[in-house]
């Protein structure tokens, strides 16, 4: 009995210890000062520029969708072996200057203690707080990573998916449709290039040019931005009506047939999905509440094994 309690023990010691079980008061020892430095950082790049919360959520949610929450999404490219930030999605990343910039600050204060995943998690969080949605308390302990292959990109769900398609990449990741809906509502904040949705608005499919699911006035809103042969590569449309105010009106729109992605308007396509859409959409509160818990499942997949001292290269 006591040897099998023993090894019990031991194994969920193991299992926690190989996972980098992440804590609450991981950094109150080594780094107290840390979370306060990280929100500086971002506040002074919003200061410059209105779109650096949205860039930061982004940011996080690729990072951790790519070989977990390592910061591999921060390396750079050596020579030929181009790196994540350097694959073909690379239009909707920016403002890694704002977590260099908090690193460097960190380093200051506790060299070579902490993470560039957490300070990514962290900044993330402020951006949402700092954009007028909820705030929560960040779990800490993730380790960096050493590997980031453009290639890799491809795992990232795409704006063209569909339903199943986008519960199969979440799920293989230990997310569920809750958290598929509740994280899309991250698209309160940001923008959409005319390449992610140019699919819905040009030669939808072998009969109907436009998605018959958009608006029609949305639709040729849409299309006198982006037309047929859209040659300007920043062209596009913010991706809800209050694009920096992180708040519910994303639910809003997509019940009123103004989706942006194929992706947005996929979370219609079955019961289960639509009737969180429908509660979202009539309750701040419920989407602050649910962002939060999904936010905090998804910045907890594990990946890396090591601290960066430069966020875009490994030691
Ligand atoms: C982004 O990805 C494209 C390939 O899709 C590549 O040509 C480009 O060099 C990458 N980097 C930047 C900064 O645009
Ligand atoms: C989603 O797309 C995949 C791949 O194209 C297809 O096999 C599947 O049937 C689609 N599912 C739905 C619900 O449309
Ligand atoms: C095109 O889309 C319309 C509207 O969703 C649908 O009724 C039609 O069957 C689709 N056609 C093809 C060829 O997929």
């Amino acid at each position: 009995m006591a040897a099998t309690l023993v090894s019990l023990a031991l194994s969920i010691l193991f299992i926690s210890s190989s996972v980098n079980a992440l804590s609450l008061n991981y950094y109150d020892k080594t780094c107290p000062h840390l979370e306060s430095a990280v929100t500086d950082a971002v506040k002074n790049g919003i200061v410059n520029d209105k779109t650096v919360p949205a860039a930061l959520l982004r940011m996080h949610f690729h990072d951790c969708f790519i070989r977990g929450c390592d910061a591999s999404v921060l390396l750079e490219s050596k020579g030929n072996q181009k790196a994540e930030k350097d694959g073909p999605p690379n239009i909707s990343l920016h403002a890694f200057y704002v977590i260099n910039n908090a690193k460097k600050a960190v380093e200051e204060l506790c060299p070579g203690v902490v993470s560039c995943a957490d300070i990514l998690a962290l900044a993330a969080r402020d951006a949402v707080a700092l954009s007028g949605g909820p705030t929560w308390q960040v779990p800490k302990g993730r380790k960096d990573g050493r590997i980031s292959k453009a290639a890799d990109t491809s795992q990232l769900p795409a704006p063209v998916f569909n339903i199943t398609q986008l519960q199969q990449s979440f799920s293989q990741r230990g997310l569920n449709l809750n958290d598929l809906v509740a994280l899309s509502g991250g698209h309160t904040l940001g923008f959409a290039h005319c390449s992610s949705f140019q699919n819905r608005i040009h030669n939808f499919n072998g009969s109907v040019d436009i998605d018959p699911s958009l608006k029609s006035t949305f639709a040729a809103t849409l299309r006198s931005i982006c037309p047929e042969h859209n040659k300007v590569r920043s062209a596009g449309i913010t991706l809800d009506s209050t694009t920096t105010a992180f708040d519910n009106a994303y639910y809003k729109l997509l019940l009123k047939g103004k989706s942006i992605f194929s992706s947005d308007e996929a979370l219609l396509s079955t019961p289960k999905t639509k009737a969180l859409v429908s509660k979202f959409a009539s309750s701040q509160e419920e989407f602050d509440n649910a962002f939060v818990k999904s936010m905090i499942k998804m910045s907890s997949i594990p990946g890396g094994q090591e601290i960066r001292l430069d966020c875009r290269k490994v030691r």
